[in-house]
């Protein structure tokens, strides 16, 4: 299974960002643009995960989620990765996102998965161009864009399996998720 752990924001955040974003997809309706039912922000990405490491990996997520209070977010604002990944980030409390992140991230090391040393960049994956796009244009209209804010709850293990969405696409489905401390 291809895994990854991420929160997801609520339906009206979700609307919102619909919204936001409706014009620039017009404006540039050759990249590909992530479906709003698919918004999540990534604290770890696994990779191809047996069903051992799987259930291993569950339980200590499980433990994890149960060691972090819940977090105030909100969306906002635009950014690139190079010229083929636009996204929106995520303001708020970054700190208590990252060591979530850092958690997760410690579950799936000690689930023996391997994990990626880059430095965790909070953000929401809007569109990925193909090849190299100017993708500063679309950051630009977003600069402004302040979501709505919301509070993540819980943590999601979610299967993302390529190739089964719409034309070709990746589908996602959430697998597991557990509460946060209190909720
Ligand atoms: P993203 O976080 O920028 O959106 C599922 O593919 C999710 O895991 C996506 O949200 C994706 O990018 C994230 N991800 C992080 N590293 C990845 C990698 N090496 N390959 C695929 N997806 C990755």
């Amino acid at each position: 299974m291809r895994l990854f752990v991420a929160v997801t924001p609520p339906g009206e955040v979700v609307e919102a960002l619909r919204t936001a974003t409706a014009g620039l997809r017009e404006l540039a309706p050759d990249l590909r643009w992530t479906p709003p039912e698919h918004w999540h922000v990534t604290l770890v990405f696994l990779g191809e995960v047996g069903d051992d490491a799987a259930s291993e990996l569950a339980g200590r997520l499980n433990r994890a989620a149960a060691r972090h209070p819940a977090l105030s977010l909100a969306l906002g604002g635009g950014g690139r990765f190079g010229h083929r990944v636009l996204w929106t980030g995520v303001q708020g409390d970054r700190d208590g996102l990252r060591r979530l992140a850092d958690s997760a991230r410690a579950a799936a090391r000690r689930s023996r998965l391997p994990v990626q040393h880059r430095s965790y960049r909070p953000h929401l994956t809007l569109a990925r161009a193909d090849g190299e796009a100017d993708l500063r244009p679309l950051v630009e209209r977003l600069a402004l864009w302040q979501g709505l804010p919301w509070v993540a709850s819980r943590l999601y293990l979610v299967r993302s399996r390529l190739g089964a969405g719409p034309q070709g696409s990746a589908r996602h489905e959430p697998i597991a998720s557990w509460p946060l401390a209190g909720c």
